[in-house]
């Protein structure tokens, strides 16, 4: 209930948000979990279908190699949709889309697991099996998801890469993985245009050389180029008859790995997340209950794009292991006009919402009067998720798109978490921009340099003290790699490489990363990606990238390169120069700003001091400088 002692400013919650929650008390829930944190985890689990028990809720004999729901088998796919499907809930809707163009589909619990069955059957019939890795590169289209329950269905590993990036990116995760498929769109909608995905696709394939088919879903219909003996059509092969019939589905232990999804780390190559069948449902499941607190009733919007780990958890998994009715729209929130998200909330109902700051400001630069235009009634929980939101964003998106009335869930989490780490529930109050505390179970810190707990209100790193069901099990191919980045600064604490403070009423600040990665519009991209894409160019020797701030999109990539000995500065090398980045790595990595200079500051060991180039931009002081070579 209500603390009415908090500090600063505070939202409480309402009567009608506190009345129909399914958590009432969160210091009782903590509390229990904090006592019997396995005890905690197995009851949320027994709400879900197991086709065996499991011996042992967390095994942590081998840490942080911990391993959770030992022994049980399941498929988080049986419980999206089988457990559904096979009750009273057949008929109600699972999935609703809007395309960009305005077009319209739907599909029922029953009718989503036919879908996936079939689509399953093709995947059969083209030969994969259990633990292969099938990559998907597609726009926002309803085949995204159920290629994504397709592929887990079968006991194959899906590895989703975000639409919005291009041809080296796609190339090295194909190639990381070593998928044998690739599924694709001929092209996706994106504010009237079209992004070419199958022509992206196709010179990633080259590149990566591990690709035997291509799937090709029809969205544009404009003309592709379709290679005879590897690619085919979506629609072709589910009118064959071996797409008919249902799919047996694969009995998965709990520890099986679901999927791999890449992000940006701190250094080198980007790195692939894996995450698991068992822990990742009971996680997902039970936090999207929770928190944005699910009922039978609910359609629930998350805006993010599912090629990222917002979409994975939160459009295609946590709602649907919930029963709840997930809502996806294709295209760009402004498109055609700025009312274009108010107008769907409108049409469709929409009763929680779920995005991130930047669109936010985005949509707030164009005033209240667009949103004022619709009914937004139906709205009962906003929430935010990728960045810090700053409080007039916070406050805006509360008074003017939630009438003062819907309490804002600020999830603070990560694609290695797989679910909400800090965050809210309705029933407590709220200060703008503190994520508040973490979810039951999650014990968090915040620590000195030397491994102490700060002071209140002090800044230091963030870590997470216990280990959580839906947490990542490895990286991909690289286990060294995963106890080096996550486990090794503080022993036995995961390090989030994210810097915050907690105030004197136990509320959590999130500040931002400390390491090379550059958040930009929500996206995580990491500064060495966005380096060798810039040094890939063929006039530039060295390239140092940033994240200055932003007014909406919270950071933008400010980048410094130095040309090639005999390469001249021509008037378009710097727009050929973001055009590049652009091409290789997708639009969102596009330098806002690219200086062209003569030396960058590095350390005596060679490596560039991207900290005393960010207190340069910002006309701040860069700190100790003794390691700085000149
Ligand atoms: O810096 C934090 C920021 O996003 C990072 C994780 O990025 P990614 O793996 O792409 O996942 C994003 C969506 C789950 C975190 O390390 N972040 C995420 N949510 C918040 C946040 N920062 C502040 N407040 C949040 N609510």
């Amino acid at each position: 209930m209500a603390d009415k002692t908090l500090s600063g400013e505070v939202f409480y919650p309402t009567e009608d948000a506190i009345r129909q929650a399914h958590v009432k008390d969160w210091d009782k829930m903590r509390e229990e979990a904090e006592r019997d944190l396995e005890g905690f985890w197995a009851k949320e689990a027994n709400e879900l279908h197991w086709f065996q028990h499991w011996d042992k809720v967390l095994d942590d004999s081998k840490k942080p190699f911990f391993q959770w729901f030992v022994g049980g088998k399941t498929n988080i796919v049986y419980n999206c949709l089988d457990r559904h499907a096979e009750t009273a809930r057949r008929n109600k809707l699972a999935l609703l889309w809007e395309g960009e163009k305005g077009e319209f589909r739907s599909f029922s619990y029953f009718a989503l697991r036919r879908e996936v069955c079939r689509f399953a059957n093709v995947l059969k019939s083209l030969g994969v099996k259990k633990g292969d890795r099938v990559t998907i590169y597609m726009g926002r289209v309803p085949e995204l998801p159920i290629a994504m329950l397709a592929t887990a269905r079968i006991g194959a590993v899906h590895s989703v890469v975000y639409g919005g990036f291009t041809v080296e990116a796609l190339a090295e995760r194909i190639e990381d993985s070593q998928s044998k498929l690739l599924i694709t769109c001929d092209g996706a909608y994106q504010r009237g245009k079209i992004v070419p995905l199958k022509q992206i696709a196709d010179e990633a394939v080259q590149r990566a050389g591990t690709i035997e088919s291509v799937l090709v879903v029809k969205r544009t219909g404009e003309p592709i180029n379709m290679e005879q003996g590897r690619d085919l059509w979506y629609h072709e092969l589910m009118a064959l008859p071996i797409a008919n019939g249902g799919c047996q589905i694969e009995v998965m232990d709990a520890e099986d790995p679901l999927y791999m999804l890449y992000t940006s780390g701190t250094t080198g190559k980007p790195k692939a997340i894996l995450h698991t069948h068992g822990g990742y449902m009971v996680g997902t499941y039970t936090t999207l209950k929770y928190v944005f607190d699910i009922h039978e009733e609910d359609r629930f919007w998350c805006a993010a794009d599912p090629g990222w780990v917002t979409g994975h958890s939160y459009i295609v998994y946590g709602p649907l292991l919930n029963g709840a009715t997930s809502f996806m729209y294709e295209g760009a929130p402004t498109y055609p006009y700025p009312n274009r998200w108010w107008q769907m909330i409108e049409k469709y109902g929409i009763n929680i919402l779920y995005t991130a700051p930047t669109a936010i400001r985005g949509l707030m630069r164009f005033g209240e009067a667009w949103p004022n235009r619709h009914d937004l009634s139906s709205l009962r929980l906003l929430g935010s998720v990728g960045e810090p939101i700053n409080p007039e964003a916070w406050k805006w998106y509360h008074r003017v798109i939630g009438k003062g009335r819907c309490p804002i869930m600020d999830t603070w989490w990560q694609t290695e978490t797989g679910m909400f780490m800090i965050t809210p529930m309705p029933c407590v109050p709220l200060k703008p921009g503190s994520g508040t505390r973490p979810f039951p179970g999650v014990k968090m810190d915040i620590l000195s340099e030397d491994g102490k707990p700060v002071k209140p209100n002090e800044e230091g790193f963030l870590v997470i003290k216990t280990p959580w069901p839906a947490m990542l099990r490895t990286l991909y191919k690289d286990p060294e790699r995963y106890v080096q980045q996550y486990w090794s600064k503080y022993p036995g604490m995961y390090m989030t490489g994210d810097s915050a403070r907690r105030d004197e009423d136990g509320y959590y600040w999130v500040i931002g990363r400390v390491d090379d990665v550059i958040k930009v519009s929500g996206y995580r991209l990491g500064t060495a990606e966005i380096e060798s894409a810039l040094v890939s160019h063929h006039a530039i020797a060295e390239a140092a990238a940033i994240g200055l701030p932003h007014e909406v999109k919270g950071n933008a990539i400010h980048a410094y390169v130095m040309l090639k000995a005999g390469q001249q500065k021509t008037d378009t090398l710097v727009e050929d120069l973001r055009q590049h980045v652009s091409k290789e790595l997708g639009p969102i990595a596009k330098p806002e700003h690219i200086e062209i200079v003569d030396s960058l500051p590095k350390t005596r060991s060679g490596k560039i001091m991207r900290r005393v180039l960010k207190a340069r931009a910002l006309g701040q002081d860069p700190g100790n400088l003794t390691t700085l070579e000149e």
